[in-house]
């Protein structure tokens, strides 16, 4: 697949199943993130792998930091929890390492992080691997930050899903380009 067609043609896939991509495709993933466009080369993110019963851990995880959260969190929404990170074989967690910088403020070194999580996306389609972006209040709880290992100046910009899709993918909304684009002066 050409880089055109990723880019025109990527659809986020909410419904996957095994097999999660193998090594030489995780490979393709990571090294398509690590040519995220990077004021300053601070590479300022790294990746969590989770799969097989990580993905319970990482639910359990979640469950707890709802449950501390608020006093009046029902078993339903706990059990909800539990199930999110079932819903795909393999979860890339995106975390942003941000560090003071004379230069580059922290806005940018985020947006390098998102640029990363949207390379790991374009390279999954493009290998045929489904993938979706997911975060919900659980991506900025501070029990799942620190459950997870982040330090200090971490933050987490995706969950990213990613398996095999069990559904033929979806064809892209289409836009009018002139809602988005407009000459300046005009
Ligand atoms: C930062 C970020 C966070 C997101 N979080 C969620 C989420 O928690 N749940 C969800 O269903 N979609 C989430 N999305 C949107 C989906 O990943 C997806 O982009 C959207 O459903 C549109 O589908 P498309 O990518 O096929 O156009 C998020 C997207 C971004 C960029």
């Amino acid at each position: 697949m050409d880089a055109l067609d990723a880019l025109l043609n990527r659809v986020s896939v909410p419904r996957l199943r095994e097999p999660a991509p193998d090594a030489a495709q995780r490979e393709l993933l990571f090294r398509a993130a690590l040519r995220a466009p990077d004021h300053g080369q601070l590479r300022p993110w790294r990746f969590l792998t989770i799969e097989g019963t990580g993905r319970e851990r990482l639910g359990e995880l979640f469950a707890q930091a709802l449950a501390v959260g608020a006093a009046d969190v029902g078993e339903e929404a706990l059990a909800k929890a539990r199930a999110m990170p079932l819903r795909a074989p393999l979860l890339v967690v995106v975390v942003a390492r941000v560090q003071e910088h004379f230069k580059v403020p922290p806005q940018e070194q985020v947006i390098a992080a998102g640029c990363a999580a949207h390379a790991i996306l374009l390279a999954a389609h493009a290998q045929g691997i489904g993938a979706v972006w997911r975060t919900g209040e659980l991506a900025y709880n501070a029990r799942v930050a620190a459950g997870l290992g982040l330090a200090a100046g971490e933050q987490i910009v995706a969950f990213l899903y990613l398996g095999t899709p069990e559904r033929e993918l979806r064809t892209p909304a289409p836009l009018q380009l002139t809602d988005f684009v407009s000459a300046w002066p005009h």
